[in-house]
């Protein structure tokens, strides 16, 4: 029988837990019983259970000002000390805390007992640079133990990380910095990507010259990259002066459950990135659970590693805060998988015995690409469970994880979560639920969601609907960093006090929840989020645009593609004799403005874009358009000759 009729087969079947699995599960149908009955109870023993309260709380929820909530607000805990020193207290010191796996091929691995000297010095540093609480750190690393100790020194001193990822150009941080008014980036010379060093601090150096806020007193640098950078004497400092010549000692304060964690700035339907706001006692409370729960940890055998980087939500909850509050040994790698060859990840999974993996479809739909004789060559059996996130991941790609990357009888959990609820919502639990291919299946115990039509009313049965969060969760966001109007407006105004996820979802005869894409103008590009008029404005910014409108378009490897329509200004597009060369610029621009995540894969310099008679612009026929498909219902544009007109120019 072929591969493609096995996997036909399959995608309609359910998978059962293996008993061997079950038996040894972290998770029980308990837990579901255990939410059902008391919800809030629920949550309140996972946080005695999971975590360490310098001051126990008796308070669970309080949503007496919504949508504000404050979780578990008596409390008080120290959120570094969950992660490191209650392990080397608890005689698990010399369990590897990190294996981390350089680009080049160095590597390092780290206790627990290290790791929490290392956070220890680098807090007395930040004490020292007059960093205290609630001040804001930006953080401007590579994939490096660097990365996991500032975070943590940061945290541990009560103060807020705000990190950037370091693909981000020097504007995106620098409007970062100025609306978290920063007064300290932590960053490194470079890192290595693709075979080569690739420059952060000249990045900083432009971006600081760039910010406006002026906030900024001092940029401590990691030496990792080697490459030659300038000095701001005064202001800049070197990690190996610093924070590896400060006291190993350091007495954690505890702070309130609701002291402020973290910022991380997310895309949203606008041109401006909204910096997401954490806290600590209930963040940690839902990645913790659901990092042991949903991922069936166990911490004394497990080898467990997530391939995002700390820039994202995925990295802060699933590579810092949820594993090493569970005392998880862990890989953490700095490069990229097809350095210096295309079986890279296969080769780590190999050489430190991966039992857990967690990466993104775009990622497993690119190995497939390559084929399977790449993972082929390596001894994957450690492998025990596989995870995915992101984007929904595609039937196919789901059983070509399981068979060649699984060995073909280990669960896969597809999760399903956003920078915002700051933890895993909807998931399988492993060795408790069927798997189904395709979809990212339940709730998790103690969360409840609903699908609604877009008027409110419940959408029943196959039909689609939008994805509400119908009631308040521990690592839920508590708002948006200096615009509670923009917090209310975006998340809670269209459905009052449910909270509007912004996806499309239906829930099948089973129960169980497919989610079906973005409903509003944000597109999903490998996993990551873009915004269509953030990627507009940037092209408009640019001197030769007159106008511009981007669409996501579907595509093989990377989910969705940029696609950009681009109007040149008259003046332009006289000179303009290469079109290529003009839309080459403009991808570049995009890249240099925002990132290069954010570059178009195509732009097409058009003459006139489809509009309303009311002017605005009818994305969805250019999404038609930049699919490949035939163009769609086009009589309410103010002139239906205007497609016509694009689609030639187009093809
Ligand atoms: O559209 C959903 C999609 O990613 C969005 C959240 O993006 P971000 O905040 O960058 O966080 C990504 C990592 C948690 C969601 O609104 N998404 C995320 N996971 C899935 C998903 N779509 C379908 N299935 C998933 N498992």
């Amino acid at each position: 029988m072929t591969v493609q009729i096995d996997h036909a087969l399959e995608e309609i079947r359910r998978f059962r837990p293996s008993p061997e699995f079950a038996a040894q599960a972290v998770a029980d149908a308990g837990l579901y019983e255990a939410a059902a009955a008391d919800r809030l109870g629920f949550w309140a023993d996972q946080a005695r259970s999971l975590l360490t309260w310098q001051k126990p709380f008796t308070q669970t929820l309080d949503w007496s000002n919504p949508p504000f909530a404050r979780w578990f607000a008596d409390g008080e805990l120290n959120v570094a000390v969950n992660c490191l020193d209650r392990h080397v207290d608890a005689g698990n010191g010399d369990r590897v805390a990190i294996h981390w796996e350089g680009e080049p091929g160095d590597s390092r691995s780290i206790t627990y007992a290290e790791l929490t000297q290392e956070v220890k010095r680098a807090a007395n540093t930040l004490t020292e640079l007059g960093i205290g609480r609630g001040d804001r750190v930006a953080i401007y690393l590579p994939m490096i133990p660097e990365a996991v100790v500032a975070m943590l020194a940061v945290a541990r001193i009560g103060a807020i990380h705000s990190v950037v990822f370091g693909g981000f150009s020097a504007d995106s941080l620098a409007s970062r910095i100025d609306d978290a008014e920063a007064s300290l980036v932590i960053t490194a010379d470079g890192g290595w990507r693709k075979g080569k060093v690739f420059p952060l601090k000249p990045v900083v150096d432009e971006a600081l010259a760039k910010a406006e806020g002026g906030s900024v007193r001092n940029v401590l640098v990691v030496r990792r990259g080697e490459n030659d950078v300038e000095w701001t004497e005064g202001r800049d400092l070197w990690w190996h002066d610093t924070v590896a010549k400060a006291s190993p000692e350091h007495e954690a304060q505890a702070f309130d459950a609701e002291n402020p964690l973290f910022i991380l700035y997310t895309s949203g339907t606008t041109g401006k990135p909204k910096g997401i706001l954490h806290t600590s006692g209930g963040y940690l409370t839902q990645t913790a659970f659901t990092h042991r729960n949903v991922f069936d940890l166990h911490p004394e055998t497990d080898v467990y590693w997530c391939t995002a980087d700390v820039g994202w939500i995925t990295g802060h909850s699933y590579v810092v805060y949820g594993p090493l509050a569970n005392g998880a040994t862990q890989v953490l790698y700095e490069g990229t998988p097809d350095t210096p060859h295309p079986g890279r990840w296969w080769e780590i999974v190999e050489k430190y015995q991966v039992s857990i993996l967690y990466t993104a479809p775009t990622a497993i739909r690119s190995f497939m690409k390559l084929g399977r004789q790449i993972p082929h060559d390596f001894n994957l059996r450690s492998l025990r469970l596989l995870g995915s996130v992101g984007e929904p991941i595609n039937p196919e790609a789901w059983i070509w994880y399981r068979h060649v990357i699984g060995g073909g009888s280990i669960p896969v959990v597809d999760t399903w979560w956003q920078t915002e609820t700051g933890a895993i919502m909807i998931s399988a639990l492993p060795g408790v639920t069927d798997l189904k291919p395709g979809s990212a299946q339940v709730p998790i115990p103690g969360i409840t969601v609903d699908i609604l039509s877009d008027d409110g009313e419940k959408v029943e049965g196959e039909g689609g609907g939008l994805l509400v969060i119908t009631d308040p969760w521990p690592s839920m966001l508590r708002g948006i960093w200096g615009d509670p109007e923009r917090f209310k407006e975006t998340y809670w105004e269209k459905f009052g006090d449910k909270y509007f996820a912004g996806d499309g979802a239906r829930r099948d005869e089973d129960g169980d929840i497919w989610l079906l894409g973005r409903v509003d103008d944000v597109m999903n590009v490998s996993g990551h989020r873009l915004s269509t008029a953030e990627i507009e404005s940037s092209l408009v910014a640019h001197p030769w645009t007159a106008e511009a409108a981007v669409v996501g378009a579907s595509d093989e490897t990377t989910g969705q593609a940029v696609v950009a329509f681009v109007i040149l200004k008259a003046s332009q597009a006289e000179r303009v004799t290469d079109v290529a060369e003009a839309a080459d610029e403009l991808r570049r621009h995009v890249a240099s403005q925002i990132g290069a995540i954010a570059r178009p894969r195509q732009v097409f310099i058009v003459n006139e874009l489809p509009k309303t008679r009311s002017g605005k612009i009818m994305r969805r026929l250019l999404r038609d358009l930049a699919e490949g498909r035939q163009v769609g219902d086009t009589t309410t544009l103010a002139d239906t000759s205007v497609m016509t007109a694009i689609t030639e120019q187009v093809r």
